[in-house]
């Protein structure tokens, strides 16, 4: 039986967040490039995107190209980039069919001039989708986002006041809502800078599993997991 049918159906996440990590040990254990690990890679976002279509997750936010990945060697970044055009061309029918829309989150201006106009065309056709919102973060990292909104807020002369909402609405994740579930694959424990912000009071789920292996099966789990934890966000739950 799949776990599926084991998942609260009034208690599935609106906004899951994934750090995909452990492409490059995936395929290292397998003794081939890196760059098939990502390959690899990607048909797990492909599935994952129209399993949280199905189920009723309304955002998925990926951390796809982190500001500290640009430190890897000039072949793997032009893989991982080339793989992003190649991926959002052969994808939009099935984000257009299962009424996605693409957005991103991060300095997409900064990428190669091909991965941001095939964002640009990416966003723009899918923009009206309403079943569900697919972030890629790129070019992104938590730090640079919080820095980023407090320059602007310098800038804003008309503000006359801060506190943490206001804070959200200048960020780059500022139209949605914060997730109740962080998943990190590959066994590393630590947020990397992703959504550093917005992680607050998110349950985190890391696993062993390396993201080339996290399948429809291993998010419900992922998930069954999440529904049987106590969330209390600072309070205490009384029965
Ligand atoms: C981490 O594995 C993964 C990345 C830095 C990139 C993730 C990218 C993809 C899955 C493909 C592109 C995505 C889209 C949306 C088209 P790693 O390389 O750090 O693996 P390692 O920790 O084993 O070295």
């Amino acid at each position: 039986m799949s776990l599926f049918n084991k998942l609260d159906q009034a208690k599935i996440p609106n906004h899951v967040a994934m750090i995909m990590d452990g492409n490059g040990r995936w395929a290292k254990s397998k003794g081939m490039p890196r760059v098939y690990g990502h390959r690899e890679g990607v048909k797990r976002v492909r599935e994952l995107t129209e399993v949280c279509a199905k189920i009723g997750v309304k955002y998925l936010t990926l951390y796809a190209f982190s500001t500290e990945n640009w430190s890897r060697p000039a072949y793997e970044v032009n893989a991982l980039m080339t793989l992003l055009v190649s991926t959002i061309d052969k994808e939009l029918k099935t984000l257009m069919k299962n009424n996605v829309k693409l957005e991103t989150i991060g300095d997409i201006e900064k990428l190669p001039k091909k991965s941001y106009e095939s964002l640009l065309k990416g966003k723009s056709l899918t923009k009206d989708n309403d079943r569900m919102t697919l972030v890629l973060a790129l070019n992104y990292s938590g730090r640079w986002d919080i820095v980023n909104a407090v320059k602007r807020i310098k800038e804003d002369e008309n503000l006359t006041e801060i506190n943490a909402d206001i804070f959200s609405s200048y960020l780059n994740t500022a139209s949605y809502p914060d997730p109740e579930l962080l998943i990190r694959t590959s066994g590393e424990l630590r947020l990397s800078n992703y959504l550093l912000w917005e992680l607050a009071y998110s349950e985190l789920y890391f696993t062993e599993t390396k993201w080339p292996d996290f399948k429809e099966e291993n998010f419900y789990k992922a998930l069954l997991e999440y529904q049987n934890r106590d969330r209390r966000f600072g309070g205490i739950n009384e029965e």
